[in-house]
């Protein structure tokens, strides 16, 4: 069976969409078939992949309307990766979810099963928020981590989650994983990261990782690229960026 990860927190900016395009992108360099649901009806992982709009989207295929294999995107610069998109512009997913989603919350877990005989990883990229979809996908997942961003309320925002996430479990008998979290857009230098970091690692529920502060991200996304394969002047990932996503990449596919 593939392992299915989702990365995710309610809050909305934390590097979800970033951390699960770069990961699905590392999984795919290592030579691991790997797909990449866009279940956020933003569709930003969809965006910074795919340069043109294809024809269907993953609302296509829960709702029926074609096959799992006609949506699935094969990305052209990235040998083994594979996206199931969803446009931004349209919708549709967002309404489905807010329609018919609701008598079929195992849909996505559906899905993932029927797709795991074509692909050795998937990774779902969720919206902000913690509604029917997200929850729909959460279920779908055998483990979830959580991105955060080093700032005042971040721990207050995991705490929440952590909570949401145990009657989600529950009541959806639920063995999900979740024993992970990552600090992105981490700034050794500044104080307040190293103290967030510092306050995480001591609760000793998670292994905590840092992903640092890396302006190539969002470089690589402009130009719809791996950011591992994207270079602006001669200059990619910074070293310890490289080393961050490597390390998380040999951890949590184990
Ligand atoms: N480590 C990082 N260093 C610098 N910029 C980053 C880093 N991680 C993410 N970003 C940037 O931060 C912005 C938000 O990231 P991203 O879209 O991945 O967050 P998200 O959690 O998916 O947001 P949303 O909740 O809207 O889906 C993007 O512009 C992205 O390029
Ligand atoms: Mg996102």
């Amino acid at each position: 069976m593939p392992k299915t990860i989702a990365f995710h927190l309610q809050k909305g900016g934390v590097g979800k969409t970033t951390i699960s395009g770069t990961l699905a992108c590392q999984s795919a360099l290592d030579g691991f078939r790997t797909l990449a649901i866009d279940c956020d009806p933003q569709g930003n992982l969809s965006s910074w992949f795919l340069k043109n709009t294809p024809e269907y989207e993953l609302a296509d295929v829960l709702q029926g309307r074609c096959f799992s294999k006609d949506a699935i995107v094969a990305i052209p610069d990235v040998e083994n990766l594979f996206i199931l998109p969803t446009f931004g512009i349209g919708g549709t997913l967002k309404n489905y979810s807010e329609t018919k989603l609701a008598e079929e919350p195992f849909i996505i877990q559906d899905l993932v099963k029927e797709l795991s005989e074509d692909f050795d990883r998937v990774i779902l990229d969720l919206s902000p928020g913690l509604g029917r979809l997200e929850r729909s996908a959460l279920i779908a997942s055998d483990e979830i981590i959580t991105p955060m961003t080093p700032e005042v309320f971040s721990l207050d925002g995991l705490e929440i989650f952590i909570d949401e996430l145990q009657r989600l479990k529950k009541n959806m008998r639920s063995q999900v994983k979740h024993t992970r979290i990552i600090i992105n857009s981490y700034d050794e230098r500044i104080r307040q990261h190293r103290d967030i970091y510092s306050a995480a690692e001591a609760s000793g529920r998670f292994h905590v990782y840092r992903i640092p502060v890396d302006p190539l991200f969002r470089k690589a996304q402009e130009a719809s690229k791996a950011p591992q394969l994207y270079k602006v002047r001669g200059r990619g990932l910074k070293a310890a960026t490289v080393e961050a996503i490597q390390q998380l990449d040999r951890d949590i596919w184990m």
